[in-house]
């Protein structure tokens, strides 16, 4: 669990984080979401410790991260892994050595030990066998997974990821989708996802966060968002007039004025819906 308490922080006098507080729970992704410039990436990084909080604090599992120095911190640092927008993987360094750097860093491990490990991330993302390739010979979704498999390579408590599906195409964005959410219930992580991506929010969103101006504008779950009255958050939420369409009747389901529809079901809330086809049955 993370909490977030009073997070506040400014650029030479310019509040882009205004008074943030929060929890996020283990074995869940936590999505922080919100329009280009909203904050989420500072927030992130004020959550990690990348850029200090002008004021406000963050507690790892109940331990006041904020407040600690040196060795303390570096301990937590261990803990959390990171999936930076754009995959931030070293170009000189295959991919086996990629996901090695921090076993290199942070243990004392054996070669062998540390080549297993890396083989266990690698065929946990899917890759196997692709060690001795170089980042430029991987497809976008390809080095996606192998930035994947190097944040986790370390075993962390607390996955934070920005913006995985930057550049990808649709399908691949719901594999990165997939592998992160699969890997959070896996291993029980906090996992922490920035993202301005509709379909991320319907798809892994168990928590979300939404941003605006830097500040928080709203919290709640995926179901909340559906009966959400917050205007900026529909703005944002239900931008597109065919998603609009899809919430309003959503509503009138629930309030019995239509009957139940599978379609808007499988869309907006897949985790209950039936899987049979909506032509099918009935
Ligand atoms: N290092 C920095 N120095 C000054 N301003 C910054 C810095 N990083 C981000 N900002 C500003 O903070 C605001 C929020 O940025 P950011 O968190 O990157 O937004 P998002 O990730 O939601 O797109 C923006 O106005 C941005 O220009
Ligand atoms: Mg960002």
């Amino acid at each position: 669990m993370i909490e977030v308490k009073n997070i506040k922080k400014s650029f030479d006098g310019k509040v882009v984080i205004e008074d943030v507080s929060t929890v996020m729970k283990a074995g869940q992704c936590n999505l922080i979401i919100g329009t280009s410039g909203s904050g989420k990436t500072v927030l992130q990084k004020c959550i990690v410790g990348l850029f200090e909080p002008d004021s406000g604090e963050v507690l790892y599992s109940g331990n006041n991260f904020t407040a600690m120095k040196g060795e303390e911190k570096t301990e937590i640092r261990k803990e959390i892994g990171m999936l930076f927008q754009g995959s931030a993987l070293f170009d000189s360094l295959n991919v086996e050595d990629n996901i090695m750097f921090p076993l290199n860093m942070f243990t004392h491990n054996t070669h062998k030990q540390k080549l297993d490990r890396v083989n266990e991330v690698l065929n946990r993302v899917n890759l196997p066998g692709v060690n001795k390739k170089f980042p430029a010979e991987l497809s976008g979704g390809m080095k996606k997974r192998v930035a994947l498999a190097r944040a986790i390579v370390l075993n962390p408590k607390y996955l934070f990821c920005d913006e995985p599906n930057s550049g990808l195409d649709p399908q691949t964005s719901l594999v990165i989708d997939k592998l992160i959410k699969e890997i959070t219930i896996e291993f029980n992580m906090t996992t922490v996802v920035n993202t301005h991506d509709m379909n991320s929010v319907m798809e892994i969103g168990d928590y979300i966060l939404y941003m605006y101006q830097g500040r928080k504008e709203w919290e709640g779950s995926k179901k909340d968002i559906i009966f959400s009255k917050n205007q900026l958050l529909n703005e944002f939420i239900f931008a597109s007039e065919f998603l609009q369409d899809a919430k309003d009747m959503r509503m009138l389901e629930e309030t019995g004025k239509i009957p139940n529809h599978r379609n808007m079901d499988l869309m907006l809330d897949k985790d209950t819906a039936p899987l049979a086809p909506p032509d099918q049955g009935e």
